[in-house]
């Protein structure tokens, strides 16, 4: 965050079109509107873009799994992600994608620019590619030889003509940047790692493919038609891209970026090959990267095939939108993986939104409407609570800091100190019974004195919970705006005589978990959906856990070409097997099937096996994938293609 009158520019990372939106998406979306929004209360010039990442290997395979072309399926995925954000009222100025023109022209620009300056040459590519990472490994950093070290995945072998920046040439201007500008990687822990990583050395980097062509294309000029780029080269041109960078550049005075917000998994793209690029580009550097946690569920990481993804938006409706937006925030130290429990929400919207915040604003309004028939008037609340101001005063000068440091959550504890302050207030003055002594100037103090802080609080929580916010700004009669902003938070000043308006309860408590828990069900559904769609339920049940085309696509099946085949010494049933499919590597695979085929009658012969099983060891080899096979009382038979298929082709 920025100070006010200046450019802000707050970025997300562009969603992969591969899969739904979690909470892990929400999170970075959410903190980034957050930032926006108060930003732009401050009265800064503020740009907030967030879209999606279109392109690549992950995505195509994802399409072809779906029998859909990468664009149609890229179209899909995209508009869920913009239809979520927008029912998240997600103040966004841009939704980017990498499939837009200007985008890709952009993107045209910056290869060729850094082409021009001898930044980018041609040679060979031969390493270890992560597809579901979209990363380049080599073989030292691989796990157990073969697997990416980020998701654990099996890399792929790319032996490609490449195109490869010079990635190494940067390593001495970066350290200088780093040492420079001590918060340009946020929280500081990240930093260090990285500092870390760029002092071990950088090697050049791979940025063009050949072996698929879903992604931009290499500037005309270059005459290099085979070639796409890297995706992660595409997807961080986005930051500058969409200010018109390489066609409508009117934005670009919004560049540099004040805050790239990113996953620790994808820090390093940003905080080694982008500010290479930009340098590279003679473009400003973003002011800082900050990079948050992972969300788990209940303590576990969440996936899709553990069916304990964590869907934003049934979150949303059971709990409300505003409420899952102040958990999100404040239940995790930013940097810190977190752990999403209904629990922990249901305490939260009960103890601090309900009890702390709910209840002052009811507290007000009943105080008010006894007392001075909802009139209230700040005339006496430095006269006798210049003691209360003052300590709040002080807590609020600070608490802008928070922010630029993304100290999030302590921005909203502090909040909840001056919460305190005015609940303890109450009690300690007892304005009921200055009524009966007859003071009620003083009463009228007190009331005022809560109003104020109130109104001071709703202008700090406008961002977190915008449409909670809107309703206790108008019962307390005021308007939150960057004036109001200045007068109460910038010059202290105390709100103008006003009427307080009568709410309904604004965070009813929650007595039980409004979602079903986790259980192998990809979305989760709330009690109330739950119940009037008992019947559809029940006939899914008996109707044999039928399941949908896109679960059942979940499973890759290949067909394979077993090349050698081995007995494992000491087992009765374990063949060891290399299949070919089709990946410039085989895959080692371990076969119960000893009993039924011989070592030798399998080489040369086709199978049918599933390509993307979680690799596992038994008798502490490794095995990476299964054959399809069916066993009766007759024996076991391997499932096989009717006619010789070409390595690799997919089972669908
Ligand atoms: N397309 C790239 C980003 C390119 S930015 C130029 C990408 N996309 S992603 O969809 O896979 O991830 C987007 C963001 O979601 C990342 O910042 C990642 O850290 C975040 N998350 C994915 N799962 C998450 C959790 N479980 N918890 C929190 N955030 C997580 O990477």
């Amino acid at each position: 965050m920025e100070e006010s009158c200046k450019n802000v520019y707050i970025t997300t990372p562009i969603y992969y079109v591969n899969d739904v939106a979690h909470i892990g998406h929400a999170y970075t979306t959410i903190i980034a509107d957050m930032l926006a929004r108060y930003s732009r209360l401050t009265g800064a010039n503020t740009y907030f873009l967030t879209g999606t990442d279109e392109h690549g290997q992950k995505i195509a395979q994802s399409a072809e799994a779906r029998g859909k072309t990468p664009k149609e399926y890229a179209d899909e995925v995209s508009g869920k992600f913009k239809s979520l954000w927008d029912d998240f009222d997600i103040s966004y100025d841009k939704f980017i994608r990498t499939t837009d023109d200007e985008h890709k022209i952009g993107v045209q620009k910056a290869f060729e620019t850094m082409y021009n300056k001898g930044d980018i040459y041609k040679g060979d590519y031969e390493g270890y590619y992560c597809v579901s990472c979209e990363t380049f490994f080599t073989e030292k950093q691989l796990v157990d030889e073969q697997f990416c070290p980020d998701c654990g995945k099996p890399t792929n072998i790319v032996k490609e003509e490449s195109f490869f920046f010079k990635l190494s040439a940067y390593e001495d201007k970066l350290i200088k940047w780093y040492e420079e500008n001590e918060d340009c990687i946020l929280p500081r822990a990240k930093k260090n790692e990285i500092v870390n990583f760029v002092k071990g050395g950088l090697r050049d980097l791979s940025i063009s493919r050949t072996s698929f062509d879903w992604g931009v294309k290499l500037p005309e000029s270059l005459n290099e038609p085979k070639h796409v780029m890297y995706v992660w080269l595409d997807a961080l041109m986005n930051y500058i891209t969409a200010l018109g960078y390489g066609s409508d550049e009117k934005n670009m005075n919004h560049w540099p970026a004040s805050t790239h917000l990113v996953g620790k998994d994808i820090l390093r793209f940003h905080a080694i090959y982008w500010p290479a690029f930009l340098m590279s580009l003679d473009l400003p550097l973003p002011k800082h990267i900050a990079a948050h946690g992972w969300w788990t569920r209940d303590g576990e990481k969440m996936s899709k095939s553990k069916g304990n993804v964590v869907d934003p938006k049934k979150v949303a409706d059971a709990y409300g939108l505003d409420a899952f937006r102040y958990f999100m925030l404040r239940e995790v130290p930013f940097g810190q993986d977190g752990d999403f429990s209904q629990k922990a929400l249901m305490d939260r919207i009960n103890s601090d939104l309900g009890n702390d915040l709910g209840n002052l604003l009811n507290r007000i309004s009943g105080m008010s409407g006894k007392y001075f028939d909802f009139k209230v008037t700040s005339k006496d609340v430095e006269k006798f609570h210049r003691k209360e101001l003052d300590e709040v005063e002080e807590i609020l000068e600070n608490i802008e800091d928070y922010l630029y440091k993304m100290q999030l959550n302590r921005y909203l504890e502090d909040i909840w100190k001056v919460l305190t302050i005015a609940n303890k207030a109450i009690g300690d003055y007892e304005p009921w019974a200055k009524m009966k002594e007859g003071k009620e100037d003083e009463a009228m103090a007190l009331v005022a004195l809560i109003t104020n802080i109130m109104a001071r609080v709703s202008l700090l929580l406008d961002s977190v919970m915008p449409e909670k916010i809107g309703k206790i700004a108008a019962s307390l009669g005021i308007t939150i705006d960057n004036a109001t902003y200045i007068s109460l938070i910038k010059n202290k000043e105390l709100i103008a005589d006003t009427t307080i308006t009568k709410v309904e309860q604004l965070f009813p408590r929650i007595e039980e978990v409004l979602l079903e828990q986790a259980k192998p069900a990809v979305v989760e559904k709330s009690v109330a959906e739950e119940k009037s769609n008992k019947k559809e339920e029940t006939k899914e049940v008996e109707d044999d856990n039928l399941i949908t085309i896109d679960k059942f696509f979940e499973t890759s099946l290949k067909i394979g070409t077993i090349v050698e085949a081995v007995e494992v010494p000491k087992s009765k049933k374990l063949l060891k097997l290399q299949v070919d499919l089709g990946e410039g590597r085989n895959r080692q695979i371990l076969a119960g099937i000893k009993e039924f085929y011989s070592a030798e009658e399998l080489v040369g012969t086709q199978a049918c096996v599933v390509a993307n099983l979680k690799p596992a060891k038994l008798m502490g080899m490794l095995s990476e994938g299964m054959l399809m096979a069916a066993k009766d009382e007759n024996g076991l038979s391997l499932i096989r293609p009717e006619a010789p298929k070409t390595i690799g082709t997919k089972i669908s």
